[in-house]
């Protein structure tokens, strides 16, 4: 019972219509200000707003009036003083309320129209306290943690899925650790990355020897599962226009990250750290978790089907914007290609889908079959970008000239779509079951 509108393209268009455009557009004018940094080396993100921008003039004037017509006047200024005050309140207090409202409606928006108690006090409008929540309860939430609400294993460990006393649905990720405060203090400053395309951090546990994260669930799972079967070869499901939807959303999420100040890297984007909820929106997953691995996300190519890195690591080891964009590159290929870069089966053609993607006069049998027909322009489009991609480190371009290339690729195929009158069959919904094999 997947609800999947048709996918138009309103919902992303460079004009400030949808959220996602918003959020980007916040991204932009919101001052984020590192604070120092940290005893960790880890700097923390300050979102500030300028909250008292008029600085009170009449009063001044009113005081070289009371004063120069003296004692019967005096009670006259005072009252306009007050009366002053009182209105400057009462703007000040409008426009905090208004963050507030924004803030916190974006919050709802996250936990499905409850405000858990347990997502702490909204006392500032500008720090989102990310809530602790007990033991007891993410026990409830997973059946204390049974193997049937267990969806998924990544380095952090399992990941269950669970329901909350407040009925919103998350997902657990769970390890075995002693607590540490760098944790705690880490998972403040995740949550507060918010982002239309980021996978929302809604709280965390450090209780009993085990550290938890709780996330957002995302009901449609990760883009792989939609793109190649276990073998890593297409299935064929998803139509351009959602891939290019998929794409689209995920550069705005890795954006927002880079143009945070400092840049925020994710260090190990791929495919399956690109989730979609249950609307399609793309939103991207594990934002900073390397940062609880000892040694980082650092595997290289060597550690087989588990990580496909930029080969620059191995030279440097230092992890860059570029590096991101290396791995975006590698995601376009595998959304178009509708194959696995790393194949699970040595003898999958996708293997070496970077070298064969480079080297490939045929675009058209690189191309996942179901794409074939007809919207080779803009897929010609996404390969030459997605090449761009996994250039030499300085050669590739940058999150927002990416995300303005993918911005120009998508309202291009959505206005060709238009005019062919196929924005019809293209609107035709794809039930929910018939994505899950
Ligand atoms: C929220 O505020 C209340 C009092 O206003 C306090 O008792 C509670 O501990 C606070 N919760 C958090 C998570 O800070
Ligand atoms: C939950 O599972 C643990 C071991 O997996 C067990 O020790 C504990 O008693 C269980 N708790 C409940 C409430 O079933
Ligand atoms: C999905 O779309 C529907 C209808 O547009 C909306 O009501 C719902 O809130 C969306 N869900 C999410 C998780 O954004
Ligand atoms: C790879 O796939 C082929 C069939 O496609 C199968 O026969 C072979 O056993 C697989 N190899 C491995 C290592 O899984």
């Amino acid at each position: 019972m997947f609800n999947l509108p048709a996918c138009d393209s309103t919902s992303s268009s460079p004009k400030l219509t949808s959220l996602g455009d918003l959020d980007c557009f916040k991204s932009r004018t919101t001052k984020v200000t590192a604070a120092p940094i940290g005893e960790l080396g880890v700097p923390t993100f300050t979102y500030s707003q300028d909250v008292n921008a008029q600085k009170p003039r009449k009063q001044r004037l009113a005081v070289i009036v009371g004063a120069g017509i003296g004692g019967t006047m005096l009670v006259a200024t005072v009252i306009i003083i007050v009366c002053f005050c009182l209105m400057r309140a009462r703007r000040l207090a409008r426009r905090t309320s208004d963050t507030g409202s924004s803030e916190s409606s974006s919050y709802v928006d996250g936990v499905r129209g409850n405000v858990s108690p347990h997502v702490g006090n909204h006392s500032s409008s500008e720090v989102q306290d990310i809530s602790q929540l007990a033991l007891a309860e993410l026990r409830i939430a997973t059946s204390n943690f049974s193997q049937s609400n267990i969806i998924g294993e990544g380095a952090f460990g399992l990941v269950y899925k669970g329901l909350l006393q407040d009925g919103s649905i998350v997902a657990i990720k769970r390890r075995f650790h002693d607590p540490s405060q760098y944790f705690a203090h880490e998972v403040q400053n995740l949550g507060q990355i918010r982002h239309r395309h980021i996978v929302k951090v809604i709280g965390y546990c450090q209780e009993n020897r085990e550290q938890l994260l709780i996330y957002d669930y995302m009901a449609n799972g990760n883009v792989g599962n939609h793109l190649y079967d276990s073998e890593g070869l297409p299935i064929g499901k998803l139509d351009i226009c959602r891939r290019l939807s998929i794409a689209l959303g995920a550069a705005r999420g890795l954006e927002f990250l880079h143009i945070l100040v400092p840049p925020f890297l994710h260090t190990h984007f791929r495919t399956c750290n690109v989730l979609l909820d249950e609307n399609f929106t793309a939103k991207v997953a594990d934002v900073g978790l390397s940062r609880f691995l000892i040694g980082g996300y650092r595997a290289g190519p060597s550690s087989g089907i588990d990580c496909f890195c930029d080969p620059e690591l191995s030279i440097s080891n230092d992890f860059s914007e570029r590096t991101d964009v290396y791995g975006f590159g590698v995601f376009l290929l595998e959304l178009i290609s509708g194959r696995e870069a790393v194949g699970r089966n040595g003898s999958v053609p996708g293997q070496n889908l970077i070298e064969w993607a480079k080297s490939t006069n045929d675009l058209n049998s690189f191309v996942d079959p179901v794409l074939r027909k007809d919207q080779m322009e803009a897929i010609q489009l996404v390969m030459e970008l997605a090449l761009q991609c996994v250039e030499i480190g300085e050669r590739r371009p940058s999150m927002t000239q990416i995300v303005a290339t993918m911005e120009f690729i998508h309202e291009r195929e959505m206005g060709h779509l238009k005019t062919e009158g196929l924005d019809e069959e293209i609107g035709v919904v794809t039930l929910g079951s018939e994505l899950f094999k």
